[in-house]
Parts: C-alpha cells; sequence; structure tokens
C-alpha cells in the first residue's frame, strides 16, 4: 500500500520506517532527510492547503497519515477526508482536546474523566485571586496556556508567588500570544506521569504498548520542560490492569462525550495521566503520536501497523498489531541550549552504528551534501534488546559515535 505521511519530524520518520519495514510505499511532505530515504519527499508545507491536495490527487495514497496536531487542529483532516482520502487524524473539532486545554478540561468533566481540580481565567486579577485560595486550601497549582504551546506553556508551581509570575506573563505580557489569552489554572497533582497512545476508529479502540518520556533536559529530571528528551518501553510500573482502567476511565468516556455532541474521533489519542496511589488521573490529551514515544512503540510492535493505520482512516474495526518480546529505548540528542535558544547549521557525523540502532531524524538537513543541525531535538537514537538493560546499552553505545559541536543528551534514559 501507498501512504502519503506528513510532517517532518522524529515522529513521522519512525511511522515511515515502520512502514516501509512492513513492505509499504511511503511518498512523504514536506519530509526529512531520514524520510528521503524511505521514499520520496515533496517539499510542499503543511499550510499549503492547494498543493497538499495536489499532491494528494497526483499520488494517489491509500492512506494520507497527518503526523503533527497544528495542521490537526487547522482542519487539515477535514479537508482529505471532505476530498475523499482515507485520512488517519482527527477533525478540527475533536483536534480541540489538544488545540484548547479549556475545551479539553470541560470535556473532562462533562465525561467525568478523573482530572486535576481547575478554572479557566482570561482576567489576571480573578486568575490571581483563585491560586491564592488554592494555596490558602492547601493545594499547589499548574498555571497552562490555554493554547497549544509546544509543551512550553505549563508553569508547574510549588509557591504563590511563582504562580502570580506566571499568570502574569501569560495574561498580561502576552508571552505566549494568542495561545495564553486564556489560562487554565489546575491544583497541582503528584505521582508517577505515563502516556498511553490509544488507536481510535469509532468505537473500535487498540492501545499501544505504553512507553515512558522524560520530558525534564537535565538528568534527574532537572531543568526546564522539552518535547521529550527519551523514551522506553516496556514499563514495568504501569501493568495490564492500569492500561485497562485507563481506557475505561480516561478513553472511552472522552470519546462518548465527544460522540454525544457529533464529533467522531479518527487517529490516535494521547493520553497524558498521572498516577495516584492505585487512580490514574488524566493531566491532558494529545490528538497526534507522542514524540519521541512513536520512536520506542514502533520498535516494538509486530507486523500489522500499516493495516491497523488504514483501518482507523476507513473508519473500520482495527485489526490487532502484535507486541514483541523486546525492550526499546529512544535516546534523544539535542541542540546545545535546548529548550532554550540554540544554534541552527551545525555539520553532523554519524559513525559505524551498532546493530538494530536506527536514528530518526527529527531536526536535521542537508545542505551542500552535508547533514547539518536544524531544530532543538536534531536526532532519536532508537535501540532494541531483549532487556531494557540491554537496550539501553546499545542506544549509549550508539551514542558515541554520534557527534556536532554542542550536542547534549541525558546519561540517564530507562534508569529509574
Ligand atoms: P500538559 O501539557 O498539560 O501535559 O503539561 C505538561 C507537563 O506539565 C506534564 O507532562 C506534567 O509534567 C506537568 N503538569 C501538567 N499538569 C500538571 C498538574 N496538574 N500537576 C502536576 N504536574 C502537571
Ligand atoms: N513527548 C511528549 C509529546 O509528544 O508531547
Amino acid at each position: 500500500m501507498r501512504f502519503l505521511v506528513l510532517g517532518s519530524g522524529g515522529r513521522e520518520h519512525a511511522i515511515g520506517w515502520k512502514l516501509v519495514q512492513e513492505g509499504h510505499e511511503v511518498v512523504s511532505a514536506p519530509g526529512n532527510p531520514g524520510l528521503a530515504e524511505l521514499g520520496e519527499v515533496y517539499e510542499v508545507a503543511l499550510n499549503n492547503r492547494m498543493e497538499l491536495l495536489e499532491l494528494a490527487k497526483r499520488i494517489e495514497p491509500d492512506l494520507v497519515v497527518i503526523g503533527p496536531e497544528d495542521p490537526l487542529i487547522a482542519g487539515l483532516a477535514n479537508m482529505f477526508r471532505e476530498n475523499g482520502f482515507a485520512t488517519f487524524g482527527p477533525g478540527t473539532d475533536a483536534a480541540r482536546l489538544e488545540g484548547s486545554k479549556a475545551f479539553s478540561k470541560d470535556m473532562m468533566k462533562r465525561a467525568g474523566v478523573p482530572t486535576a481540580e481547575y478554572q479557566s481565567f482570561s482576567d489576571p486579577i480573578q486568575a490571581k485571586e483563585y491560586v491564592a485560595a488554592r494555596f490558602d486550601a492547601g493545594a499547589q497549582v499548574a498555571v497552562k496556556a490555554s493554547g497549544a504551546a509546544l509543551g512550553k506553556g505549563v508553569v508547574v508551581c510549588s509557591e504563590l508567588e511563582e504562580a502570580n509570575q506566571a499568570i502574569s506573563e501569560m495574561l498580561e505580557v502576552g508571552s505566549f500570544g494568542q495561545a495564553g489569552k486564556t489560562v487554565v489554572i489546575e491544583d497541582r497533582l503528584f505521582g508517577r506521569e505515563f502516556s498511553l497512545l490509544t488507536l481510535v476508529s469509532g468505537d473500535s479502540i487498540h492501545s499501544l504498548p505504553v512507553a515512558q518520556d522524560h520530558k525534564r533536559i537535565f538528568d534527574g529530571d532537572e531543568g526546564p520542560n522539552t518535547g521529550g528528551m527519551g523514551t522506553y518501553s516496556p514499563v514495568s510500573a504501569v501493568s495490564k490492569a492500569l492500561v485497562q482502567q485507563t481506557e475505561e476511565e480516561v478513553v472511552r468516556p472522552i470519546l462518548s462525550s465527544l460522540a454525544e455532541i457529533d464529533i467522531p474521533y479518527q487517529g490516535v489519542l494521547f493520553s497524558g495521566l498521572m498516577m495516584d496511589g492505585d487512580q490514574v488521573k488524566c493531566l491532558e490529551y494529545n490528538v497526534r503520536f507522542g514524540d519521541p514515544e512513536i520512536q520506542t512503540v514502533v520498535r516494538r510492535l509486530g507486523a500489522g501497523f500499516g493495516d491497523a493505520l488504514l483501518a482507523v482512516g476507513k473508519g473500520e474495526s482495527i485489526p490487532e498489531i502484535p507486541v514483541l518480546d523486546n525492550a526499546s529505548l529512544t535516546l534523544v540528542l539535542a541542540s546545545g541550549g535546548y529548550p532554550g535558544d540554540y544554534e541552527k547549521g551545525k555539520p553532523i557525523e554519524i559513525g559505524e552504528l551498532p546493530d538494530g540502532v536506527e536514528v530518526f531524524h527529527a531536526g536535521t538537513r542537508i545542505v551542500n551534501d552535508q547533514l547539518v543541525t536544524n531544530g532543538g531535538r536534531v536526532l532519536g537514537v532508537s535501540s532494541v534488546g531483549k532487556t531494557l538493560d540491554e537496550a539501553r546499552k546499545v542506544a549509549y553505545e550508539a551514542a558515541k559515535v554520534i557527534h556536532w559541536e554542542g550536542m547534549q543528551f541525558r546519561s540517564d534514559i530507562g534508569a529509574n
């Protein structure tokens, strides 16, 4: 089958890699140097709808797979479906689960999904009164820009002063632009975080193996949040029973509540979760595959990923995808300075990689035949092993033969 994969990150490279492994044809736009090794790449931006549609008409894919959230929020999946293309990715209404945290929290409440207490504000004075009351009641808070802000619009505050500052930044200074015009303030939760990626095709759902992300930039979970510095799977702390509980309490109810207001869901639902004793609480929903989560997850799937994506795109029941009896780990190699300012254009050297390693391209491009850095998260080194220990060793071995000026990575991925 022929897949048109839209996006240019490590997520899309990993999806494309798996599809090619299964014998499918992968065409991508705007793609990246990694995707270019898998098949034809067309340099069409994801906001250039007319050209994307023309491309799809020309190549006639069996399925269009939309990788990132922004085009989903903007309604790209609607456009392809309206033009008769089987499409993986929810429409603009469902994508508001990620595009508006205020909408998302309201839907969680309506659906009875366990989540932190919250309120939404656009007035800074009222917001500050609310946080003062929460701290008086013994709670701490998370202040969140309601719109999509690349995972950076969330400030978890242990002090009232910090919360007031975050509110001022978002509602008075306007640091997050439109995305920060409304803030959601919720009680801080404590516990272990994990994410669940669930393929959704109407009533049919299929959760992929759980992968654990490390979101902070520095070892020991220190420093600011990033898009994700590394992932591993399996996660022994998350049992099958917990996955089932999450499907029943977090995934199914939100899908039912969307269906009640005539919002269908065709794509992947990413639930960001916090384990609180034997309770599971939902921090957020995303409407696309987690990255780097999917770079790890695809290494643990047997054949049938492409068939499952296609079933979702056609609105059919999702076939089972076998899970391999292995472990996988992805180590993100990032630019010096990320998640703050960083330079691009550093030449990348990749030596001889150990067996079983795949290097997924997240932020690279080719200039004069030389691979150079072109983003904050540059490469995902993805390894497999019989055990997590083995996979971890292999990934860190691989990192030793990759180099560019300023390259940074965490040394403790999968170690806790
Ligand atoms: P979100 O984009 O809403 O998932 O938030 C990004 C990150 O902020 C999460 O992965 C958590 O690490 C943290 N976070 C968000 N909400 C809370 C909360 N209510 N309590 C504690 N940490 C949170
Ligand atoms: N790794 C977290 C995310 O994709 O949002």
